[in-house]
């Protein structure tokens, strides 16, 4: 799908994306790449980072990856200095690595809840914290003069009230929401860094979707959800460009909702024909005996 953005709005940034090997992480990195930016992408896995290099790159794309881990310091220090030694700046830090599995509470060990914990609020942490003195007004690697740099957290909705056996992605994706508000807040006033996130609905083709919704419980969710649609990952990258963009020079601490509206599904208990027809009847009987109806709602 065409962009609706200039292809040179990134022209000279350079982003670090963590999870970008992979899904909606990579169809970011591509659209930043596309756009201009120079990226880097950081990911567990050699074989999965060197394909997406190579299709990052058959688009014309300055791309590199670097094997790392986000739960550990000392990849995340690597990564990053890897990333200033070969473009010799950094603009943009997305974090987008995350753990996921559908598991009920009582079958969660302590470890598995810690677990992503670790990748996706402590990890997510701990990218920021190592990318500071990179990314800050007048940071290393770039220009006095240049103004701070932006963090991007990749989030979720699952969070905002409850969802079936996600407990621990839940309590990881407040806690990333928390540190978005807490950076912007503290980097945008010390380093005018600007902090936001992208909180996706279900997306179409990610291995967050494939293990989280198989095809018969996409199937169900159509049904008693009635705004339920697929998202692509297309309209997760245009989320993040907006904000990479110019045009996002004044949103900080934001995490914008891309979700279609999914979480606001639920499903129609009445039909609308029979609302009208109810609706009328009960305003009725409330105008012909008032007491009545005080005397019902009691
Ligand atoms: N159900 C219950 N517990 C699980 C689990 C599952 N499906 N998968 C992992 N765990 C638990 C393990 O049992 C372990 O706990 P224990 O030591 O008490 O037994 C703990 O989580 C760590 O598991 P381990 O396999 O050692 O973790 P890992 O370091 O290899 O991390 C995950 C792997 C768990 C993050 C894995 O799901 C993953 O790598 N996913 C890929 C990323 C992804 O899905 N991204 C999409 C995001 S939407």
């Amino acid at each position: 799908m065409e962009s609706p953005f200039k292809p040179d709005i990134l022209k000279g940034k350079v982003a670090l994306v963590t999870g970008g090997g992979s899904g909606i992480c990579f169809e970011i990195s591509t659209q930043l790449g596309k756009h201009g930016a120079a990226v880097a992408i950081m990911g567990r896995r050699r074989s999965i980072l060197d394909t997406a290099v190579d299709a990052l790159r058959s688009q014309g794309i300055r791309a590199i990856g670097f094997q790392g881990d986000v739960r550990k310091q000392e990849d995340a220090r690597r990564v990053i200095e890897s990333t200033i030694s070969h473009f010799a700046r950094l603009d943009i830090l997305v974090n987008g690595a995350a753990g996921n599995f559908l598991v009920s509470p009582e079958d969660l060990s302590t470890n598995g809840f810690r677990t992503v914990l670790d990748i996706d609020s402590v990890g997510t942490y701990t990218m920021c914290h190592e990318a500071l003195k990179y990314l800050k007004k007048g940071g290393s690697g770039k220009d006095q003069s240049a103004t701070g740099g932006l963090i991007l957290n990749i989030s979720a909705t699952v969070h905002y009230t409850a969802a079936w056996y996600q407990i621990h992605v839940s309590a990881a994706k407040a806690a990333v929401d928390s540190i978005t508000r807490s950076l912007a807040l503290e980097w945008g006033t010390d380093y005018e860094i600007r902090v936001n996130g992208i909180a996706p609905g279900p997306i179409e083709g990610t291995p967050g979707l494939q293990k989280l919704a198989p095809e018969e419980m996409k199937n169900k969710a159509r049904e008693y959800m009635p705004l339920y649609r697929l998202g692509e990952k297309w309209d997760i990258a245009m989320a993040a460009l907006f904000l990479a963009s110019h045009a996002g020079k004044y949103i900080n601490g934001a995490t914008i909702i891309v979700d279609g509206g999914h979480r606001l599904s639920r499903p129609r208990h009445i039909a609308k024909e029979e609302v009208k027809q109810l609706s009328r009847i009960v305003e009725q009987r409330s105008r012909a005996s008032p007491a009545s109806l005080a005397s019902s709602k009691l």
